[in-house]
């Protein structure tokens, strides 16, 4: 059976290749119900597997969600801990399907200070998934495009370079060898990038949506990605 979500959507098929999601809003949507914000983050957990499912279907390259920045070791230990948790307990529940869609996980950012089952989670993920040849799923967790460039240019000076063009900084990126992003979507109604893909976005059609996170499924995302193709991307041209 011919896979007609094009259509469903209203789409072509010239589609991103590489889309960035802000996933923000969970403790917001909690907030409204009453509930604590953990049950927030457990709600926006339960969104990510139509994004995958919908950018693969659309045959979109790469995906990067953001889970988990540098800046948000600013908040209370036991929340921390619980989004950390999350990425066990997703990882265990998910990695049969991602494996079976060809997903490629990598990670984004510094895993190093995570708890050592959180790593574990990860790097099993990457590993079992290493030789998949269908969506790469980028997690940036403990990610800051600051941080991410300091590590390049710091890769670069222990390398002795004298000088070095924008390639050389690009490639010692954490998205070294993929492509830029094209779309970048944040929920919750913010309209800033929160230290995420600064350089990589650098001609990305930006999408803010108020939709908080666990309210985004598949058709808003689907939505999002025809805003994409209605907008005219000049790249400073004419
Ligand atoms: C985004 O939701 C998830 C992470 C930052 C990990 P928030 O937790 O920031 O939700 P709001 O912004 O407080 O609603
Ligand atoms: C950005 O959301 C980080 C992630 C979604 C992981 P935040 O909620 O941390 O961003 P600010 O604090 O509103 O800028
Ligand atoms: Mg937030």
């Amino acid at each position: 059976m011919a896979d007609n979500v094009y259509e469903k959507y209203g789409l072509n098929d010239a589609v991103p290749r590489h889309v960035a999601v802000i996933m923000d809003g969970n403790g917001r949507w909690a907030k409204k119900r009453g509930m604590n914000r953990s049950m927030g983050h457990r709600a926006g957990m339960e969104r990510i597997r139509g994004l995958i499912t919908l950018s693969d279907r659309l045959k979109i390259e790469v995906l990067t969600l953001y889970a988990f920045s540098t800046e948000n070791w600013k908040r209370t230990a036991a929340e921390v801990g619980l989004l950390f948790d999350l990425i066990v307990e997703y990882f265990i529940r998910e990695i049969d399907e991602l494996c079976e869609n060809n997903v490629r996980i990598r990670v984004l950012g510094d895993i190093a200070p995570l708890p050592q089952k959180s790593r574990d989670a990860l790097n099993a993920a990457i590993e079992r998934t290493k030789a998949n040849t269908g969506l790469i799923l980028n997690l940036a967790i403990n990610y800051g495009a600051r941080a991410e460039l300091t590590r390049a240019v710091n890769a670069l000076l222990s390398e002795n370079v004298q000088s070095a063009e924008f390639d050389d900084i690009a490639s010692r990126l954490y998205t070294g060898g993929l492509p830029e992003v094209d779309l970048l979507i944040r929920t919750g109604g913010e309209k800033r990038l929160s230290n995420f893909l600064l350089l990589q976005a650098a001609y990305a059609e930006l999408l803010f949506t108020d939709d908080l996170f666990p309210d985004f499924d598949e058709d808003r995302y689907a939505f999002c990605i025809k805003e994409f193709q209605q907008r005219n991307r000049r790249y400073g041209g004419v």
